[in-house]
């Protein structure tokens, strides 16, 4: 495996082509997006897609996302291209939003796990996008971390979680927006949100109007998205999440025990330290330090995460569903 680094913001066109010539091979490239690192293979190729499973250790049944450069090289992989998706695509991309439409029979089978949809978006990165315009092909990219796991927002969180199982790795220095895209289901009657990001629902229906919710226990209305584990992104450490109030209580208890204690507060009345780390209170500066603090305190070794509960607003929905499933043993 090896790691090439490259300059986010004007990658440099012989590492590129490089990486290309791995995706065209077969092969698999992590590489940065806005969002979090992405495992890549050529969404054309079954074989080549197959590796992306076997890498992550990702159950059959989960489908990928399909990163392309543009709205016509979207319109290669979907079957239809509605009006919603126009304008989605018109107010958001490049940008951390995915959308599911009917899929090309051209997408190989095992990108959408035997659905008859796919999940489609133009990432909002330089590195990305040139490695996907200079392979030109479509680019199936899970993120690039074993699966259950913490996404990598930094390519060291690559090499830890996959080693050599991924063939190379562009480093493009820490990704921005810090969780996954949002993803938004458009094949069905009413557009259905599968997995919140940090593009919010009031945004997404100030242009496609109401948006169903798909729900966590899986009600009639809405259907979650097949890959919507409960256990995900997850640290190695458990993870508990308590009021702002009892973290200092949590905290105490916890060390009493013997465990060694991370915590991530925001408001919380506690003393910094190494391993007391105190986020922002912005939902968006939080988002994009909350899988590298994550990873930072699962490397130092911690048994048991303390994290203050976020507030219950639209903007933090996407860290709410991480953190959630963090916790989710
Ligand atoms: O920000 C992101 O979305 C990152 C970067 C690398 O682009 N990618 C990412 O991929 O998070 P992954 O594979 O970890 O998550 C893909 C999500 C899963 O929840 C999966 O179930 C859903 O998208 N998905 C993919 N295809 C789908 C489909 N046809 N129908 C419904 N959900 C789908
Ligand atoms: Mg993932």
């Amino acid at each position: 495996m090896s790691i090439v680094v490259v300059d986010p913001a004007a990658p440099d066109a012989g590492s590129i082509g490089k990486a290309a010539d791995v995706l065209r091979a077969g092969h698999l490239v992590a590489f940065p997006t806005e969002t979090v690192y992405g495992l890549g293979a050529n969404a054309l190729d079954p074989a080549a897609v197959d590796r992306i499973y076997a890498a992550k250790g990702r159950p059959s049944y989960n489908p990928l996302i399909v990163h392309v450069s543009s709205v016509a090289r979207a319109q290669d992989v979907v079957a239809l291209w509605p009006d919603a998706a126009d304008r989605l695509a018109q107010a958001f991309w490049p940008g951390p939003l995915t959308l599911v439409l009917p899929r090309r029979a051209i997408v190989a089978a095992g990108v959408t796990a035997g659905l008859d949809t796919v999940a489609v978006r133009v990432p909002a990165h330089p590195v990305a996008l040139a490695l996907i315009t200079a392979a030109d092909l479509p680019v199936a990219a899970p993120s690039a971390n074993r699966s259950t796991e913490v996404s990598p927002t930094t390519a060291a969180h690559v090499e830890k979680s996959l080693g050599d199982r991924v063939d190379m790795i562009l480093d493009g220095g820490p990704t921005h927006v810090g969780i996954e895209s949002t993803v938004l289901d458009l094949s069905s009657a009413h557009p259905t949100l599968l997995r919140p990001g940090m593009i919010s629902i009031a945004r997404l229906e100030a242009i496609v109007g109401p948006i169903v919710q798909a729900s966590h226990t899986g009600g009639e209305a809405a259907r979650p998205s097949p890959g919507m584990l409960e256990k995900h992104y997850s640290p190695r450490a458990r993870v508990v999440l308590v009021d702002a109030s009892d973290v200092g209580m949590r905290v105490e208890q916890e060390r009493a025990s013997s465990q060694r204690v991370g915590a991530m507060v925001i408001t919380a009345d506690v003393e910094p330290s190494s391993t007391i780390m105190r986020l922002p209170a912005e939902a968006e500066h939080y988002a994009s330090r909350l899988y590298a603090t994550l990873h930072a305190l699962d490397d130092v070794g911690s048994d048991v995460i303390v994290i203050e509960r976020v507030p219950n607003s639209s903007e933090w929905l996407g860290v709410q569903d991480r953190l959630r499933r963090a916790a989710h043993d």
